[in-house]
């Protein structure tokens, strides 16, 4: 594969930021990313538009010429420092294999614990290390005990296939049953707002709701913790999906307000594949059953999941994604790929024909967002409209399904997205719905 001159020695730095004496960066690392990447004073509005800044910060990720990806809602690029500190921790782990896991393993993940529970805001009793987020959201679903014959849990259309397919397996267990509502389409705040108000009255026996707060099917955003007091107020437990929503966002768990949620590090915090955080809520443990039988003490999280023999660099890899996003900080960063995100969408918002999927409302959206090519709700016809985006304008975008309105395409910019990236895109998707 052809590189960019954006290969990360000597162009990737972070100077003055708070980086020194960060534990998850080695000196190499911290030499390179010291170098010369030095963030603007100003209001983050305008900061998140200042394009020679911006250009350094992606100078940090290495890129390949042939094409622009506008898909990193899968999963995040590595910046080159924490590429660096990944593949130190991978020779390091090959070459002391058992002797280091044996004797220094457990230390360091428990630094890696302490460290990723206060950046999101939490205890290190309350979280422990996944493999992503759908690990964690399984076992906080199929081991949720409160829940009984005649029961009932809740969840929507746009929630991930593979949590509600946990929760069906959970009401299968125990005798209860699913009720499901649809979110509005076009969805704004209010709207939301009043679907789950009204469908929690309609299905007073719920007892546990899964909300995806930043949905990957359309980058919608929904009001979390208004949703979980309107649960909390009739006895129901909320279970939530944040896989897109840490570092994406500039949030802590406090802006969710509930008590059982699952993430990942790998998206948007920048860690190496395979790597997340369950959080149970302190005092809310007995309401998650151990896993398959764990012997484990009842009173430590770590009994709530059993994970086995697990990928120690990926592990020992967080501090250093989270030095990162620290360093380039997120609100910025968050900032940043929402300007991306807006430029694109502004430009086409009235476009005839280009349906844009997402609401502009401020808190309802970040970074990802989806379009239709008006009447086109099919399979094969947004294939058609991703494979078009890549062919003729070398643009790599994801078709979506799962709505009820029908499929879309997905945009997802990163930091190494460019202004001319936005503006290439609502081009061609001004031609194409232009036909
Ligand atoms: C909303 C949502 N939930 C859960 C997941 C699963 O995340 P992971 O890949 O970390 O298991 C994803 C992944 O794309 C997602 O978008």
């Amino acid at each position: 594969m052809k590189l960019t001159r954006r290969s990360f020695l000597g162009t990737t730095g972070l100077a003055g930021v708070a980086l020194a004496g960060a534990r998850g960066l080695g000196a190499t690392e911290l030499a390179v990313a010291q170098a010369d990447l030095r963030r603007p004073t100003g209001a983050v509005d305008i900061v998140a538009r200042d394009e020679s800044y911006w250009e350094r910060v992606a100078a940090t990720y290495r890129v390949p010429s042939g094409h622009t990806n506008l898909e990193a809602g899968y999963f995040g690029m590595m910046a080159a420092p924490v590429l660096a500190a990944y593949h130190r921790h991978i020779d390091r782990v090959n070459m002391e294999s058992s002797y280091y896991v044996r004797r220094q393993y457990a230390a360091d993940a428990e630094a890696v614990r302490t460290r990723t529970a206060k950046f999101l805001g939490a205890t290190p009793g309350e979280v422990v290390i996944t493999r992503g987020a759908t690990e964690a959201l399984q076992r906080l679903i199929v081991q949720y005990n409160k829940i009984g014959p005649g029961d009932e849990v809740m969840y929507a259309d746009l929630d991930y296939s593979a949590m509600q397919f946990a929760m069906n397996s959970l009401v299968a267990r125990r005798g209860a049953t699913v009720a499901m509502l649809d979110i509005p389409e076009p969805a704004t705040r209010d709207n939301v707002l009043a679907a789950y108000a009204a469908a929690l009255k309609a299905h007073p026996r719920v007892k546990l709701l899964l909300l995806t707060h930043l949905n990957n099917k359309t980058g919608l955003v929904i009001p979390v913790k208004e949703i979980v007091a309107l649960a909390r107020a009739q006895g129901a437990d909320v279970v939530v999906d944040a896989a897109h929503s840490f570092g994406q966002m500039d949030l802590t768990l406090d802006d969710l307000g509930a008590d059982f949620v699952g993430c990942n590090l790998h998206k948007w915090i920048g860690a190496p594949v395979g790597v997340g955080v369950m959080y149970i809520k302190a005092g809310r443990l007995a309401d998650v059953d151990r896993m398959l039988g764990d012997e484990g003490s009842p009173a430590d999280i770590d009994s709530r999941l059993h994970t086995g023999t697990t990928n120690f660099a990926t592990t020992l890899t967080v501090p250093a994604a989270i030095d990162f996003h620290e360093a380039v900080g997120g609100s910025y960063k968050a900032a940043r790929i929402r300007y991306l995100r807006d430029r694109w969408v502004s430009a086409v918002r009235g476009t005839r024909g280009v349906d844009i999927l997402t609401p502009d409302e401020r808190d309802m959206v970040a970074g990802i967002t989806s379009f239709r090519i008006r009447g086109r709700v099919g399979r094969d016809d947004n294939q058609a409209v991703a494979a078009e985006l890549l062919d003729r304008y070398g643009l790599f975008t994801v078709w979506r399904t799962g709505l009820s309105g029908g499929d879309c395409v997905r945009v997802t910019p990163a930091l190494y997205n460019t202004p001319a990236h936005a503006d290439r895109l609502a081009e061609a998707l001004t031609a194409i719905a232009g036909r």
